[in-house]
């Protein structure tokens, strides 16, 4: 299988509850390599535009406040098959579906606040790993 890559974000609940350490070891434990990592604040519109393929769902509005109500962690992860394996590690969007040992099972609340996110395909997994961090920063981890 190819090797693929796609963007984790560690939510502003992970990152308010704590459990960025514990979130980490756990991408790290699954074999995940972490590509570039940084702790960045969205603002209401990055996050609007970050979130734009979502605009007319009703859970927009409450979507981009929340992702800008705190600190975030994007994190660029790549793996064999990595958008699959990154959406089977986080579990379902909502953690009440999500399935035992999930990160989302382990540390989400709720559908809107699900401590992680996941590209859904490699194309969307280059163009949010691109919003996140230039190609500059990425060449000087030598990676
Ligand atoms: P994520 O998959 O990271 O990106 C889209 C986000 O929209 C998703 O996580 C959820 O946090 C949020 N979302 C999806 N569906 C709903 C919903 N029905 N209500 C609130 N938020 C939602």
């Amino acid at each position: 299988m190819a090797i693929e890559k796609t963007l984790c974000i560690l939510k502003p609940d992970a990152v308010k509850a704590g459990n960025i350490g514990n979130i980490i070891a756990h991408i790290q434990k699954e074999g995940f390599k972490i590509q570039a990592m940084k702790l960045a604040r969205l603002s209401d519109r990055s996050a609007g535009k970050f979130y734009e393929v979502h605009k007319e769902r009703p859970f927009y509005g409450s979507l981009v406040e929340f992702m800008s109500s705190g600190a975030c962690v994007p994190i660029a992860l790549e793996k064999e098959n990595a958008i699959a394996e990154w959406r089977r590690v986080i579990g379902a969007t909502d953690p009440a579906e999500a399935a035992d040992g999930t990160i989302r099972k382990l540390y989400a609340t709720s559908k809107g606040e699900n401590a992680v996110h996941g590209s859904d395909s490699v194309e969307n997994g280059l163009r949010e790993i691109a919003f996140f961090f230039t190609e500059a920063e990425i060449a000087e981890l030598g990676l």
